[in-house]
């Protein structure tokens, strides 16, 4: 379809859209920002990847979101596109007052070219396919793989010489017959222990197209990290199967994101990956024996671009998968990608990202220096190894309350209630904490019920010798089953948020930071559904900092991948901020051990 310029002012944005399409669905897109809205009470989202590209980090962390992008879950009161001052306008306007940040600019790499090839039409014309190609496009044979050439005849003459070239800097990535430029797409994917996240973008607008998850199926082989890693040592059938596996559930989520977008996958010429240092190594097939075993080295830390069709990913063949930097063997590109999306390279003021996941990262610092730590938090709060856990999927719990003496639960699409996530999960036991169901070591509280109300105090129980709440009996929103939370489940998330606390306490105490000099804890994790900071606040999870100074930032690793995936010069910068982070070992130091022990317990109200 042709497309036409909307100019829109004041911003004075010009977009190329759709002939025929309205100004309202061309502004949509996270492209025009004249949608832009102020949170003034209420949860602020974690931000999209266009918020971050078109307001720019500084303006996301005031408050401000394309309301376009936003979905509203809770009460919440935003101001329409607020005039905070006249700086602000500018900013949007274009006229960049120094030292204000720079929104990004998307420039991918990916560039396609619409040419005209002469064909040879006489015997005696000494040349070829290739070279007409090169001819037209000004590259030289070395830039052309073999893979490309295979497909060079054909191509050339199905339009009668028309061709859209597609390249990555100078490598050609693919000639197709006739008019394809407008086609650009790349994903970016997230490989966690737990759970794998794959989104689909347009490359020249940063569009999110489609995004799937699901679980990781290299769990059954492993739930945490050490498991995946022993079940791979000095095995190569295992790695191999280990390596199938992912490579498998990517080419799935490959066919779903084209099925919803109706995209065709030889249209996805780049590929940013991130992931732990584990994840990274074996879907390589690299063998991650010694990442297991001390001193925990990883075989490689750089930034690594290969084909696609070296991975058997089923996108354009000569596509280019990037894997982002690894900074240690338990600090990964994950880490990094979280440190290029939160812009903790650059902040001023020290500050702290929290990395919930199967293996939880703890960065701290400013543009002056990084710090890193991992936290090997179980997969409790992903869901599993938890009774009744589940993913942040349709009819998990996600919120809970107590209400006039009795739990209130609240699932995610107001579904018949399945299992309990992790943001239920945090809920879950702050509020039984707060209503003192559960000691501060932990215990549900038996012994001392009767100071409850009755109806909380029904819920608590002993089978056997195992303690529970019962958190939805039969019927209770519209559970089918009995959903409990026992002293098990319980333990695992002390265990996590022990892991995890104690990692950022760890790292305040080695680069000398107090709370007070914390200006801005982020708490990072693919949750699905907002964490209530509260919550996190009441079990421990996170220092003890005033809440104002806490927000959740989703799940910063892949908002990091897509900002790799959609910018060349964020990649690149995602390779200094590796080189300059310094990772900090916990095992090793003679203080963790009491450190972790106290973080275990939750504070006591
Ligand atoms: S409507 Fe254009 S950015 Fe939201």
């Amino acid at each position: 379809m042709a497309t036409v310029a909307l100019t829109l002012l004041p911003a004075g944005r010009t977009l190329q859209v759709d002939r025929g399409v309205t100004i309202l669905a061309s502004a949509h897109g996270g492209r025009c920002t004249s949608c832009r809205v102020k949170f003034v009470s209420g949860l602020v989202p974690p931000p999209t990847i266009m918020d971050e590209l078109q307001l720019g980090d500084a303006l996301v962390r005031e408050g401000y979101r394309l309301s376009c992008q936003c979905r509203v879950a809770d009460a919440i009161t935003v101001q329409v596109s607020p005039p905070v001052d006249d700086r602000t306008f500018q900013i949007l306007g274009g006229e960049r007052p120094a030292g204000a940040p720079m929104p990004v600019t998307i420039d991918a790499g990916v560039t396609k070219r619409l040419v005209r090839v002469t064909l040879p039409t006489e015997e005696h014309h000494q040349t070829s396919d290739l070279e007409a190609v090169l001819d037209a496009v000004g590259r030289t044979a070395d830039d052309c793989s073999p893979e490309v050439l295979k497909t060079l005849p054909h191509a050339l003459r199905e339009h009668g010489g028309e061709v859209t070239v597609a390249s990555f800097g100078r490598r050609i990535l693919s000639v197709e017959p006739g008019d394809t430029h407008l086609m650009v797409f790349g994903l970016a994917i997230d490989v966690g222990t737990t759970s794998v996240v794959t989104t689909l973008m347009e490359l020249a607008s940063g569009e999110q197209l489609a995004s799937v998850s699901s679980l990781n199926p290299q769990a059954v082989f492993g739930g945490d990290l050490m498991s995946r890693i022993a079940f791979a040592q000095f095995d190569p059938g295992n790695l191999r199967k280990l390596q199938t596996r992912i490579i498998g559930l990517l080419n799935q989520h490959i066919e779903q994101v084209c099925r919803d977008s109706g995209v065709l996958a030889k249209w996805i010429y780049k590929v940013v990956v991130v992931g732990n240092t584990c994840m990274h190594h074996v879907l390589l097939g690299i063998d991650p024996s010694y990442v297991g075993l001390a001193p925990y080295a990883p075989v490689m830390r750089h930034p690594l671009t290969l084909a696609a069709r070296e991975l058997f990913l089923k996108v354009n063949p000569e596509a280019r998968v990037c894997l982002l930097p690894i900074v240690a063997g338990f600090v990964g590109a994950d880490a990094v990608a979280v440190a290029l999306a939160t812009r903790m390279d650059d902040s001023p003021e020290i500050r702290v990202a929290v990395d919930i996941g199967t293996n939880g990262e703890v960065l701290l610092g400013s543009r002056e220096h990084l710090w890193a730590c991992s936290a090997p938090a179980w997969p409790a709060l992903e869901g599993a190894q938890i009774r009744h856990g589940m993913r942040a999927a349709l009819g998990a719990i996600d919120r809970v309350a107590i209400e006039n003496g009795d739990l209130v639960l609240h699932t995610i699409g107001d579904a018949a209630a399945q299992g309990i996530c992790g943001s239920g999960l945090i809920d879950a036991i702050a509020v039984l904490l707060d209503a003192g169901a559960i000691d501060w070591t932990g215990l549900i509280d038996l012994d001392h019920a009767d100071r409850l109300p009755l109806s909380l105090r029904s819920r608590m129980m002993k089978r056997g010798d195992e303690r529970a709440v019962i958190l939805a009996r039969p019927g209770e929103s519209g559970a089918g089953q009995e959903i409990v939370l026992t002293q098990d489940d319980i333990r695992q998330v002390q265990l996590c948020k022990g892991a995890i606390a104690s990692g950022a306490a760890m790292l305040q105490r080695i680069a000398g930071v107090p709370d007070d000099k914390v200006a801005e804890l982020m708490l990072a994790g693919g949750f699905g559904n907002y964490l209530s900071i509260r919550s996190a606040l009441r079990i421990g999870l996170i220092p003890a900092l005033p809440e104002p100074r806490i927000r959740y930032v989703g799940n910063a690793a892949l908002l990091g991948a897509q900002l790799a995936l959609l910018s060349e010069i964020e990649r690149d910068r995602a390779e200094r901020i590796a080189r300059g982070i310094e990772h900090v070992s916990l095992a090793a130091h003679p203080d963790f051990q009491d450190v972790f022990v106290d973080c275990m317990n939750f504070p006591r109200a």
